[in-house]
């Protein structure tokens, strides 16, 4: 198989995971944090920056490939590592939950979904197929099945018929994929908040045996409270050695809590986003270094944090960067953030190892600023 996580414990006082994934572009340790890079590259980051920070691998979306510059032109340079110059790990999104969240005009049907381009308005349409193709061309080392990722909220009615035609769709994945001893392949559990349909949809997908599973259907506007049940009652419907991935999530809050109930991989653009507006992650909570009393401020963004920006700049000198469009400024502030959840995952594990992610969630909340549940 191409991906294999193993089990490395279990922290006795939160049953976290600690492990690791091994894929042909090298190992990582989880549970991981994985930098978003959309069009094949980290904004504003070369990879030996990312390097330095410890990240091992990154994220990539098939959907905007595709359109540019076109998966036969990745294919060509040598597949998407060598385009973009990354030797490390490289998981592509399947476009199913771009194609839900970007185009307009989308039109499911049982073979696919028909929508319009989010750039030049033209008519495409995507599929399990397709979708598989495309992440074939691009030689990524995991893969996501095409999936339908419905708004919430969305009745019952509609996420059971949603969560059953994404199990049928997961098979045509299976069924597609041309590479599996060069690419692991992962189902995506739906569902939406209900116990019942999450639990149909891992049924159906741990039946079809992937190297890995995510959970998919957070981070959509649903409360807090309500993520964090869900993932209560699906992370135990996934096997034990397999890795789990949680999509689209990224605060330092629902890292920890999610790392709590057993997820091993995350991903986000919040870090890489929020930079590039001026708002800083840090151990205090977030730092919006664009606002005029730091204007002054000859202190780093974050007293606590040793990376490359907070070791070398100012909060002023950075204010004043973002502020004039200076690109060294958008260039800081990525660096610090993606460190910072880097780091917050290096914490968590080192937590698990010891047993004691229960009192690291506590302390660190307290700190972070969020109490809630
Ligand atoms: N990214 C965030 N959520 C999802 C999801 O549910 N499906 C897919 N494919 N990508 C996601
Ligand atoms: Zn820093």
């Amino acid at each position: 198989m191409a991906v294999t996580y193993e089990l490395i414990k279990t922290c006795k006082q939160t049953g976290a995971r600690l492990g690791r994934v091994h894929t042909p572009h090298g190992s990582f340790d989880t549970p991981t944090f994985m930098p978003v890079g959309t069009l094949a590259t980290v904004k504003t980051m070369a990879p030996e920056e990312l390097k330095s920070i410890g990240a091992n691998i990154i994220l990539s979306n098939t959907y905007h490939l595709w359109l540019r510059p076109g998966e036969d032109i990745v294919e060509e340079a040598g597949g998407l590592h060598q385009f973009m110059n990354w030797d490390g790990s490289i998981l592509t999104d399947s476009g199913g939950f771009q194609v839900f969240s970007l185009s307009d005009m989308r039109q499911i049907e049982e073979q696919g979904v028909h929508f319009r381009n989010h750039i030049s308005g033209a008519k495409l349409f995507l599929s399990p197929e397709k979708a598989m193709h495309i992440q074939n061309s691009l030689g990524s080392d995991i893969m996501m099945a095409f999936d339908e990722c419905p708004p919430y909220p969305a009745s019952y009615d509609y996420m059971k018929s949603s969560v059953e035609r994404t199990s049928r769709w997961a098979e045509r994945c299976l069924e597609a994929h041309q590479k599996p001893d060069q690419q692991g392949l992962f189902g995506i559990i739906q569902g939406g908040e209900y116990e019942e349909l999450r639990k149909q949809s891992a049924r159906d997908l741990t039946s079809m045996d992937f190297p890995g599973y995510a959970i998919g259907g957070l981070s959509v506007g649903e409360p807090k409270d309500v993520m964090n049940r869900v993932l209560d009652f699906t992370t135990p419907l996934l096997p034990d050695e397999k890795p789990r991935y949680l999509m689209g999530v990224g605060s330092p809050d629902s890292l920890v809590d999610g790392a709590m109930r057993g997820v091993d991989m995350f991903d986000c653009v919040l870090p890489t986003r929020i930079a590039r507006n001026g708002t800083c992650m840090t151990s205090n909570g977030r730092l919006i270094v664009r606002n005029a009393k730091f204007a002054r401020d000859f202190t780093p963004i974050d007293e606590n944090c040793d990376c490359y920006t907070c070791r070398n700049y100012t909060r002023a000198y950075i204010r004043h960067l973002i502020k004039t469009n200076e690109t060294l400024g958008i260039r800081l502030t990525t660096y610090h953030n993606l460190y910072f959840l880097v780091k917050l995952m290096g914490q968590v594990r080192n937590a698990i190892q010891e047993d004691r992610l229960g009192d690291f969630r506590e302390a660190f909340f307290e700190q972070y600023g969020f109490n809630g549940p």
